[in-house]
């Protein structure tokens, strides 16, 4: 059980659907974006024992850092670059069950094993990624490809990102 405000105390879930409802409850727009979107990543890294998870931007030919839970990342990747960089590249969601087979991974973090980024885009453009990493081997599968990318469609609605 992780620690979460009274009001979301024993409601908990790793399930997608149910971490969907907890992020949808916990985002308060009367309070800072980058609050918002730090305690969404927090809820996420937890329930699921995530390594590390944050967002890239594009900035002009590279994917600049932004908001993230974990250990201290890379600052900049350029275009076509790392699983980040090719996510963007190709424009779809790339999931990596060892991300030491991945021809060009950067690695942050020598615990990550495995990684799934997906890319965000406005109006048919690519402005960033999710990027997400894992201690464990193989952790990704279509069930996270589906509730991340969901998490992204609410972060978009909710005009967080
Ligand atoms: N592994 C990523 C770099 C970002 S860190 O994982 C936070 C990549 O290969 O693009």
């Amino acid at each position: 059980m992780i620690d979460l405000p009274s009001s979301q105390k024993n409601k908990i879930q790793t399930d997608h659907t149910a971490l969907l409802g907890n992020a949808r409850d916990l985002i308060d727009t009367h309070v800072l974006t980058p609050a918002n979107l730090l305690n969404v990543l927090a809820l996420y890294k937890e329930a699921l024992n995530l390594l590390w998870i944050g967002f890239y931007w594009v900035d002009r030919e590279r994917l600049k850092l932004g908001l993230f839970q974990g250990p201290v990342a890379c600052l900049s990747i350029p275009f076509n670059k790392g699983v980040c960089g090719k996510a963007w590249a190709q424009e779809k969601t790339i999931m990596v069950d060892d991300v030491h087979q991945f021809d060009g991974h950067i690695a942050c973090s020598s615990k990550s094993n495995s990684e799934m980024v997906i890319p965000i885009k406005k109006e048919n453009k690519v402005i960033g990624v999710l990027d997400i990493d894992s201690e464990a081997y193989g952790f990704f599968d279509d069930s996270h490809k589906e509730g991340f990318e969901a998490l992204i469609v609410l972060l978009l609605k909710k005009e967080l990102i």
